[in-house]
Parts: structure tokens; sequence; C-alpha cells
């Protein structure tokens, strides 16, 4: 008999549900939340009563997708941390009660771990990563270089000390006038771009750090400068400043990542996280790491998703490592 997960996501503004089946997801259901748009950010209130509209809609429609009777569940897993704690308890609180209800164990999953792991959701017979392996965890509230040594052994060998790469291009995004998150919209008008036109600066931070707060000031600065001269700056050069942040940013994260290789001697490279959808950082790493294995989620798990909950859950429960009732989200949760 097959193992069947609901995965239940709430950390940040995306309310998700996932049905797996062994490690076949069945469905996905993603809820965006688009009141957060014009605020440039998440908004965690809006963020927490939007998740409570929601959440059963989106169960219901996963369950629907799958084509399961509810009874078929073996479990509930849901997202304990890190994130948005209002947001959190959505989830959990959700999770607690289905969990109960059907009398079925309760999992709790660590967003980053998921983000990482979703590398190990079936993908037409795609080989998987094999441990140990160095995973890039890249997101909009996370930029980590971690040591994997198996599915749950994972090590923080290199973070960031202020904003985090998903961020850089958010607020790189906002000054250009392109509405959060502005990730993707830059990776798009970059395509048409010249990624040598504009120079920003590299920060240098040791070891396997990151820091890019000194890159949205100096993107700042050099916006203001150039409108000050040409108030049509952004729209006569859009492409082009958009392919020269993305180029620096992708430059960052390969240098650290070229930094870990050397350290760690790892040769397995696992990328994760809603940055990890960008198209310059996949294709300059696959160009720069060739004597690596690269292992990029498909497009659909690179953002928030339940579907790498329901995951970790079906991994979990494989082990039978369930969790209590009391307990409690964490808005800090460490890998
Ligand atoms: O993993 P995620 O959905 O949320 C967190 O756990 O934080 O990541 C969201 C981040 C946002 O900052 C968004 O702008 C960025 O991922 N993002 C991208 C792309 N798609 C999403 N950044 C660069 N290029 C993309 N194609
Ligand atoms: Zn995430």
């Amino acid at each position: 008999m097959p193992i069947n997960v609901l995965g239940i996501e709430t950390s940040c503004d995306e309310t998700s549900a996932a049905v797996i089946s062994d490690n076949k997801i069945l469905s996905n259901i993603i809820a965006n939340q688009e009141v957060h748009q014009k605020y440039g950010g998440v908004v965690p209130e809006l963020a927490s009563r939007a998740h409570q509209k929601n959440i059963i809609p989106v169960v219901e429609r996963a369950l629907i997708e799958a084509n399961i009777d509810i009874k078929k569940l073996n479990a509930v897993a849901f997202t304990r941390g890190p994130g948005l704690l209002g947001s959190l308890l959505v989830g959990s609180s959700f999770a607690k009660s289905m969990s109960l209800s059907l009398d079925i164990p309760l999992i709790e999953v660590n967003h980053m771990q998921a983000h990482l792991l979703a590398n190990f959701i079936e993908n037409n017979n795609r080989n998987k990563p094999t441990f140990p392996f160095l995973g890039v965890n890249i997101s909009g509230g996370h930029t980590q270089i971690i040591l994997c040594k198996n599915y749950f052994e994972m090590e923080i060998i290199g973070e960031t000390l202020d904003d985090s790469i998903g961020e850089a291009f958010d607020k790189c995004g906002k000054l250009l006038g392109l509405n959060y998150p502005a990730g993707s919209k830059i990776d798009r008008f970059a395509k048409n771009g010249d990624k040598k036109k504009f120079k920003f600066i590299i920060p240098k931070v040791s070891e396997l750090d990151f820091s890019f707060s000194g890159l949205k000031t100096n993107f700042k600065r050099f916006i203001e400068n150039n409108i000050s001269k040409n108030k049509n700056f952004i729209e006569k050069e859009i492409e082009n400043i958009c392919a020269s942040i993305q180029e620096t940013i992708a430059k960052i994260l390969l240098e650290k990542i070229i930094k870990g290789i050397n350290i760690t001697n790892t040769k397995t490279i696992v990328f994760g996280g809603g940055v990890s959808a960008n198209s310059r950082i996949r294709k300059s790493c696959k160009k720069e790491l060739k004597n690596c294995k690269l292992f990029f989620p498909k497009i659909e798990y690179t953002t928030d998703n339940a579907a790498m909950i329901a995951l970790v859950g079906y991994l979990k429960y494989k082990e039978k490592n369930f969790t209590n009732y009391d307990v409690e989200s964490r808005a800090r949760y460490k890998i």
C-alpha cells in the first residue's frame, strides 16, 4: 500500500496544500496572496488573515485534484518554521486539528530543509542527489550554504549577515518600480539585456558568508544618479539594468559556491528556494561548475509550495518520526 501524506505550507505569503503518494506528487495547490504587491513586501498581519481565508479551500482542492479519499491519508505534515509566526500558526493549528480528527500522525517539517529536499520528489526517474552534498538555499528569507550529511543532518557553513539574496532581487526591483516579488520580473527583463553594461560592487565578506545590503545601497545610488541626469533612465535601460544587477548577484553566489566546494571537497551541489528558479544563476553555475553534479528543483518546487513539505512528511513517516500535539511553531528554526 502506498503512503499518502497531506502537506501544508503557510510560512510566508503562499497558502499551499499538496498530497504525495510515496514520493510522487498527486496535487500541489498554491494560493498566492496578491494583497502584498502594493506594499513592496509581505505585510505579516495581512498574510495571516489571507491564510485563514484560504486554508480550507486550498486543502479541499488539493484532495480533489489528488482524487484521494480523505480516509486514505496516512499523515499530515506541516511547516513548523522558520517563517512569520502568525502565518505558521494558521497552518500548524489546521494540521493538528486534521491529524486529531482523522486519528493519523502529525509530522513537523523545517521549511529550509524542505526547500533542499524538494530535489528528491520523483521526477521522471531523473537521478536523485546522493549524500553528502553541498546545499545552496537561496530564497526570500534565507541565503545559506549547507553541508548535508543525510536527509536530516544538515550543518549551515555560510549564511547572509544582512539581507537575503531574494531581498536583493526584490529591493532592487522595487527601486525599478517592479511589484513584489520582483525576482522573476528581473529575470524576464534580463533576457534581452546586456549583462556587462553596468557595474556594481561585489561585497567583500569572509569565508562562506554573504552580505547584500551594500549592493542594494550601491544600486540605489546608481539609480538616483542616473535619474537626476535623465528622468527616463529606467524605462530606457530596464533590460540592461536587470541583466547587469542579476549578473552581479549570480557572480557573488557562484564565488561562494566555489569556495564551499573547495572547503568541503564536495562535488554534488543541490539548490533550493525561490531564487534557484533564476535562469542566469542556473546557466552560470552549469557553465562554471562542469566538474560537479548540479541539482535544481523543478521550477514549481522552487518557490514556496506544500509539495516539498509533503515529501519531507513522507520521508519522516517512513522513519516513524512523528510529532506531539504540544509542538510550537517557530519563527526562527535552525536547520
Ligand atoms: O522560497 P521563496 O518562495 O520564499 C522564501 O522562503 O523566502 O522565495 C521567494 C523569493 C523572492 O525573493 C522572489 O523574488 C525570488 O524568490 N524569486 C526569484 C525568481 N523567482 C522567485 N529570484 C530571482 N529569479 C527568479 N526567477
Ligand atoms: Zn521558502
